[in-house]
């Protein structure tokens, strides 16, 4: 789907679909450096990952094992609520691994924060690190290292690449602010 599609839902586009591809190519070009093909696990968080998960595994020219988690702070709502909810466990042996989770966004970070102690103290991996494609900075309540960072970007609701809102949008090519008017009945 791309942004002709959800036009009147839309207050701008903030990045293109070629802006996320190149993120996603250089990103790729990285991990293939820096793991070489070696010891390296892709974990992407569910549902959001999977957009940038199937894109840098693509453009990468190692192969390594995936695995997934489905995870959710935010329910239906719009501020996370620093409870993680396990939806599905991890489906892939990480202990002694190099772990690359791989996300959408992070936001307040309460996310990573569980699950780089989760996957290290209970998974046994060997490292840890995140490749995010958007991060909202002024949000974070943890502080955390993003070996791999994608775009920093302001506070505003985002929608598109795997961001849903009420399960829509994740199949947007591009990334968007949606428009208040489209949500702000559900916030009174
Ligand atoms: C989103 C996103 C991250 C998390 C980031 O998931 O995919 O996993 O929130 O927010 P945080 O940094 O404040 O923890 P969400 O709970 O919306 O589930 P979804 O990926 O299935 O949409």
């Amino acid at each position: 789907m791309d942004i002709e599609d959800v036009r009147d839902d839309i207050k701008k586009v903030l990045l293109t679909k070629e802006q996320i591809q190149r993120k996603i190519r250089e990103t790729a070009r990285k991990v293939d450096e820096d793991y070489g093909g070696n010891n390296l696990v892709l974990i992407g968080v569910l549902k959001g990952a999977v957009n940038v998960m199937t894109a840098l595994m693509g453009y990468m020219h190692t192969t390594c094992p995936i695995g997934f988690m489905s995870l959710s702070s935010y329910g239906e709502g719009f501020e996370s609520t620093g409870r993680i909810r396990v939806r599905s466990d991890l489906n892939v042996d990480v202990e002694g691994k190099d772990v690359l989770i791989v996300e959408d966004i992070i936001d307040s970070g309460n996310t990573l924060h569980w699950l780089e102690g989760y996957l290290l103290e209970n998974k046994k991996a060997k490292t840890v690190n995140v490749f995010p494609l958007l991060s909202k900075p002024s949000r974070r309540k943890w502080d955390i290292f993003i070996k791999y960072p994608g775009y920093e970007i302001e506070d505003e609701f985002v929608i598109g690449f795997g961001l849903d809102y009420k399960e829509c949008y994740r199949n947007l090519d591009s990334i968007a602010v949606l428009k208040p008017s489209v949500y702000q009945q559900e916030r009174m």
